[in-house]
């Protein structure tokens, strides 16, 4: 697979691994309601991303992004060129003096590698990400999505008609924008759109229906990975109903013609139903099925197809995705001129029907005016969703007064029942003595232990005093009560759940001898020399 290289990227490529974690604090007095399990985050989403790998890492099921697009555009109100004075600190820092001789298109790359693969370990399995970018990248960017989530699992590079009049001083005026997206793996089952019954352009007497070839398209399918789906299917030449579509039948019979399906290049594909399923449509005969044959003698099997759905295309030109429309409603919450080029809602809201279930987890890294947050919660009041969202926010100028405020009027203006936490990134983890940061509480901690021993993600609801949880026979304890509390001692022992279990316990110091902890198959990690870095 071809490569992209640039000044710099060898700097980057493992940077993800040495940001350095950090605490996340909420500010109550920014936030919205009690508790929400939405947030917004001020802070540069690189550090922001890393803090949140402990409780979401895998859970996420929809990211989407609108990074800056890198036109070299100074004037909007984050700096497009990648020339933000917190962005060129940072890449003086990670790239050396090397950041001196970057192109604009080095720094983007930069600053964008490690946040793509942050991204990539939040996404569920069975998520995707969608990206919003222009020619400026696109090119660019399709490479790296190859690099870091895998040429494969390139899903589509959606057109969206974000202008009708375009650049009028260009000799071809540019109307379009892109949405790249890409799943985690190949275990994903996207939702098709309502469509209010446009799709179904055919009818019969009992409706209208869409003539759905029975033959599996995908490529990727065929005889020999779908053995089970390639099978003769047997048709009647002489019923033919008021529609001239031929009947199917049970069984081969003296007449029947048998039909299997073949690819366009004439190999063995497979049929998208087994033959259960196909047995039950042909009881209903061309009510539900039936075969066509064409001018060259060829049988086709098709489907009535009657759902009111269509699958997503790429070319996305309705009115509601013109970029004005960003606008248009950021001045209805009298934030119009405060933020240029946000997003349209109803774009946001088109990408969420397509990945999300109602409870799904939606994250937007480079969040602006907080369109995302608005269309998550628009989503949930027009279908009673619980979905949730997590914007992250670099610029002090925006995250509060614009991204929140902006989330926070919506919640009034259009009386959505959610609120949200706004917070704050906070100190390190580790202090620069290499100790353990004393604002960080039991549970901050917790989280992290078990997230960096396990991979996963620890379950509040299992904790219970010093218990944090427990994984593949293991148990995880932590001993973090306050300043020099924090020994594994004998009155600890009363406290270990009666298993066979291989224990390990987080503490300052160990108290007990060997025997003891071998007869407890505890095994004891000092704070903070033994807590993973991650
Ligand atoms: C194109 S705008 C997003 C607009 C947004 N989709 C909307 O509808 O309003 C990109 C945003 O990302 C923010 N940003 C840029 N780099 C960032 C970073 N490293 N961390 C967090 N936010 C960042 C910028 O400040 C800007 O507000």
């Amino acid at each position: 697979m071809p490569s992209l290289n640039w000044i710099g990227k060898e700097a980057v490529v493992n940077h993800d691994k040495e940001v350095p974690f950090k605490l996340l604090k909420k500010v109550k007095t920014a936030s919205v309601g009690e508790n929400s399990e939405n947030l917004i985050i001020h802070g540069d989403n690189l550090e922001a991303l890393k803090a949140l790998m402990p409780h979401y890492a895998g859970r996420v099921k929809c990211i989407y992004i609108d990074p800056p697009y890198n036109t070299g555009n100074e004037a909007w109100v984050y700096n497009d060129k990648v020339n933000s004075p917190k962005i060129k600190q940072w890449l003086g820092k990670v790239v050396g003096r090397e950041a001196e001789d970057l192109t604009r298109h080095d720094k983007w790359l930069c600053m964008m590698y490690p946040r793509l693969k942050l991204l990539r370990d939040l996404l569920a399995e069975d998520g995707a990400i969608f990206i919003s970018l222009d020619d400026n990248e696109v090119a660019a960017l399709r490479f790296l999505m190859d690099e870091i989530f895998g040429e494969n699992k390139f899903l589509a590079q959606i057109i969206v008609e974000a202008n009708r009049r375009g650049q009028t001083y260009k000799q071809i005026s540019k109307t379009h924008e892109y949405i790249l997206c890409y799943t985690k793996s190949d275990d994903i089952q996207l939702n098709e759109l309502s469509t209010g019954g446009e799709n179904l352009n055919q009818k019969d007497e009992f409706g209208n229906y869409f003539a759905r070839e029975l033959r599996n398209r995908n490529p990727k399918f065929g005889r020999h990975n779908r053995p089970n789906l390639f099978y003769e299917i047997f048709v009647d030449p002489k019923q033919v109903d008021g529609d001239s579509n031929y009947k199917l039948v049970l069984n081969k019979t003296k007449d029947s013609i048998a039909v299997i399906p073949k690819n366009s290049t004439g190999k063995d594909s497979c049929w998208r139903w087994g033959r259960a399923k196909l047995n039950e449509a042909i009881a209903f005969g061309t009510r539900s099925i039936f075969a066509t044959k064409t001018r060259n003698g060829e049988w086709r099997i098709f489907e009535k197809y009657r759902k009111e759905t269509v699958k997503p295309k790429t070319l996305w030109t309705e009115t509601e995705f013109i970029s004005e429309q960003g606008t248009n409603l950021l001045r209805e919450l009298d934030l119009g001129e405060k933020f240029q080029f946000p997003k349209p809602i109803k774009l946001i809201e088109r990408i969420l029907q397509i990945v999300t279930n109602k409870d799904s987890l939606i994250l937007d890294s480079f969040a602006g005016s907080g369109t995302t947050g608005h269309a998550v919660l628009d989503l949930n009041k027009e279908d009673g969703g619980n979905r949730k969202f997590i914007m992250v926010e670099m610029e002090d100028a925006v995250a509060k007064d614009i991204t929140a405020e902006r989330v926070k009027r919506a919640i009034k203006k259009y009386g959505y029942k959610d609120g949200f936490e706004y917070c704050e990134l906070d100190k390190p983890l580790f202090n620069e003595r290499g100790k353990i940061e004393e604002t960080c509480d039991f549970k901050q901690f917790a989280t992290y232990i078990y997230f960096t021993e396990t991979q996963t993600n620890i379950d509040p609801k299992k904790m219970a005093a010093n218990f944090i949880g427990e994984l593949h026979d293991i148990e995880y304890y932590l001993i973090f009560n306050g300043k020099d509390e924090n020994d594994l001692d004998a009155s600890f022992i009363k406290k270990l759940k009666p298993t066979k279990n291989k224990k390990v316990v987080y503490a300052d110091r160990c108290l007990l001898d060997d025997d003891t902890l071998n007869k407890y198959g505890i095994v004891f990690k000092q704070i903070p020399y033994e807590v993973k870095v991650y």
